[in-house]
């Protein structure tokens, strides 16, 4: 990934819409420093290269913390360092990943999981909120409802004298980056004896027009050689132009089906989804068939032998639980994966990656 700030000064002249505005790879750069991420917002921020190491990083990280010394060594790696998690649309595993993550790291933590208990309540904007958090953290990671707020955040700080690293932890209906790393950090472990990642059929299931771990996913996908998905859906959830152009553009071959079925007879790879109701607009989702985009045990039989099963989590009744004891099911595997790549985005970061690897 090659790395240039945007000069600072021509950044201060420009207004957030006006940034806004502009292609996101004509914003990108603005979010790296010194050759390495320092805000981590999009999936569109890694290439290949950058991917492979964060997968030997995660699992150096892995190793090293199996026993009580290497964990005890980890942990003085920033015991220096504060982290914020401002989570305000709810969260069970990217919350608490990435405050194990920060554990791990000996970094101190401190959460506010609803505006209810901020000062937003009192009528503080939201501007104003994450600017207040860089006066006593060093890192926030934020989860946000609205589209944007977490790059708005990043572009606001990176203009002040104490730029705090921001990273998404899931931004509206468009992104959850961190999400789309550990699940392509699962793939990359699930296929190592299968010729990697490279050449696989991946089937997304269900609500892929609002589900942000699905477009994050995909995004990422694309670095990989030859890479097929089918885009099963109800006709309502589709997946988005938006990715759709992407892929066209980067000559990634797609195909889109309503019938699951028939869709996962020949892939290597099936990510579920749960319907993501929380955006309705009118309750629109209640008049979707969404059992036809359940995986159940008759399922199993479609699948290839070694066809692997995700999902990002929560689920509903998109999986039946009667799946969760087959070998192909990789949804507990991936929500702990989580805690690894995560980590190793923070050290990453924080420039203490190379420490690890050497050790
Ligand atoms: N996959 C995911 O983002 O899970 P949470 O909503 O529990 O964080």
């Amino acid at each position: 990934m090659k790395a240039k700030p945007t000069p600072k000064k021509e950044i201060k002249k420009t207004s957030w819409e006006e940034f806004y505005k502009k292609p996101l790879s004509k914003r990108l750069n603005y979010y790296s420093q010194k050759g390495r991420l320092f805000d981590c917002l999009f999936s569109q921020q890694f290439d290949r290269k950058l991917l492979d190491y964060f997968f030997t990083l995660a699992t150096r990280i892995r190793t090293i913390a199996k026993n009580k010394e290497g964990l005890d060594w980890l942990q003085t790696l920033l015991s220096h360092k504060r982290a914020m998690l401002y989570f305000i649309q709810p969260s069970t595993r990217t919350f608490l990943s990435f405050q194990s993550a920060c554990y791990i790291l000996g970094m101190k933590v401190s959460e506010i999981r609803s505006t209810s208990t901020s000062s937003e309540l009192k009528g503080e904007s939201p501007e104003d909120t994450v600017r207040t958090f860089s006066s006593y953290t060093d890192l926030i990671v934020m989860r946000h409802f609205e589209e944007g707020f977490a790059e708005k955040t990043a572009w606001m700080l990176n203009k002040t004298n104490r730029p705090v690293p921001v990273i998404n932890g899931g931004s509206g209906k468009d992104q959850h980056p961190t999400q789309a790393l550990l699940d392509l950090y699962t793939l990359n472990w699930a296929f190592n004896d299968k010729g990697g990642i490279d050449n696989k059929k991946i089937a997304m299931v269900g609500d892929l027009k609002r589900g942000r771990t699905a477009r994050s996913l995909t995004y990422l996908l694309s670095n990989y050689k030859n890479i097929e998905f089918i885009f099963v859906a109800p006709d309502y959830l589709k997946m988005g132009d938006d990715i759709k152009s992407y892929l066209k553009r980067h000559k990634t071959k797609f195909s889109e089906s309503d019938n699951l079925n028939k869709s996962i007879k020949n892939v290597d790879a099936v990510y579920m989804t749960r319907i993501q109701d929380e955006y309705d607009i009118n309750g629109e989702s209640k008049d979707i068939d969404y059992s036809k985009f359940h995986l159940t045990e008759d399922s199993l039989k479609l699948i290839k032998k070694n066809t692997i099963i995700m999902h990002p989590l929560p689920r509903r009744a998109e999986i039946d639980p009667a799946i969760d004891d087959d070998p192909r099911a990789m949804y507990w595997r991936q929500e702990r994966n989580g805690m690894w790549i995560r980590a190793a985005l923070i050290a990453h970061i924080f420039e203490v990656d190379e420490a690890i690897l050497v050790r």
